[in-house]
């Protein structure tokens, strides 16, 4: 078992350096306007930490946000693309993206109470979540993309991000939609506790608690775990991995952690055949990780994608989508395509 686990569960926050907000006004009148941000819902500084995501003024800006304008979105996504060329944060994107989606709760029916990709981590209040460690740092990467486009929500930016990572690392092209509709205040924000913990004593059962409450099944939790063949824990973050390992030493970006591949930034099945293998102490499996192999409905699919990459990657682009829209609130209803035909 090469997972380690740190005495520390302790998680750190790094406030950020004050910045400048420059706005790239939309046409469109149904996006959110300089001013209703300004009401709250953008450029309000966040109070816990003082890093300037998401304030606590949100009450009175709660139906002023609309959905974000596609022609804004794709800018976005190149904006996203140069960062990723610079700064190698695919994963932790990644992790963003499904941070703010997994809080979905398909037995609630109101939207934000039921959870769903919404731009609700933003927030100090949820960032502020044991899960969530470290995430802050995800957040000051997109900031700069946020001020530029006001036409692209923060639920739709996150999802974005997530999306692009993932195809930019080598990974399936996902069949997104966008349009999607954000909180306006840390009121709004799901309780603590709606995301998977790694250690859990049965952590077959926890992943199906948690998964199923999301509407998604066997094959999707498995899959989405696929998604572990990019990035590293880290002690100071979760509380998990090593300190560094000799492919985390040198980076690329910030060095450390314990990655669960050699090669971490590359989107490919390699996740399935080390978990399966365990034949290198300096790569991370966790109990989640490892009850993939144990649990004989989801040995079923992680054994495939050991050896299918092409199946992985059709169950993955499709589980990411689904993952993506369920809990989101779309305007318009259909969503919004950001690709060319
Ligand atoms: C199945 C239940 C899951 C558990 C228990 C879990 C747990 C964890 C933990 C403990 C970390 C380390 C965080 C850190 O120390 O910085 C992590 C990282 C990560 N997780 Fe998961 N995760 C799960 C599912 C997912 C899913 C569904 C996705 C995406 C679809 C995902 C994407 C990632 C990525 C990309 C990282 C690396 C982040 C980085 O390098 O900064 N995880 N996860």
């Amino acid at each position: 078992m090469a997972a380690h686990r740190s005495p520390s569960m302790a998680f750190r926050l790094i406030p950020a350096a004050s910045k400048t907000f420059t706005t790239f006004r939309s046409s469109s009148s149904s996006n959110c306007s300089i001013s209703s941000l300004l009401r709250g819902d953008g450029l309000s500084r966040g109070r816990a930490f003082g890093w300037g995501l998401g304030g606590s003024r949100g009450a009175a800006s709660a139906a002023a946000c609309s959905p974000s304008d596609p022609a804004q979105l794709r800018s976005a996504r190149g904006d996203i693309r140069e960062l990723l060329k610079t700064t190698f944060c695919h994963p932790i994107l990644v992790r963003l993206g499904w941070h703010d989606a997994g809080t979905y709760n398909k037995s609630i029916e109101e939207w934000p109470r039921r959870g769903g990709a919404n731009g609700s981590v933003r927030f100090d209040k949820e960032l502020k979540h044991a899960a969530n460690a470290g995430l802050v740092n995800a957040l000051k990467l997109l900031q700069p993309v946020k001020d530029k486009y006001s036409g692209v929500t923060y639920a739709d930016l996150f999802q974005l991000a997530s999306a692009t990572a993932v195809e930019e690392a080598g990974g399936p092209k996902i069949p997104m939609k966008y349009g999607r509709v954000d909180v306006s205040g840390p009121e709004q924000c799901p309780e603590e506790g709606r995301l998977p913990a790694a250690g859990t004593p049965s952590p077959a059962a926890h992943l199906r608690d948690i998964f199923y409450r999301m509407g998604l099944n066997d094959k999707d939790i498995v899959a989405l775990s696929g998604a572990h063949t990019l990035g590293r824990a880290s002690p100071e973050r979760s509380g998990w991995g090593k300190p560094e390992t000799k492919y985390t030493k040198d980076g690329p970006g910030r060095p450390g952690g314990q990655s669960w591949t050699p090669q971490w930034l590359k989107f490919d099945n390699s996740y399935f055949k080390e978990i399966k293998e365990r034949r290198d102490a300096d790569l991370l499996v966790l109990p989640t990780d490892a009850s993939l192999f144990e649990d004989p409905s989801f040995k079923v699919y992680a054994e495939k994608y050991a050896v299918d990459e092409d199946a992985f990657f059709k169950d993955y682009a499709e589980a990411h989508a689904k993952l993506s829209n369920q809990g989101a609130k779309f305007d318009p209803p259909e969503g919004i395509s950001i690709e060319h035909h």
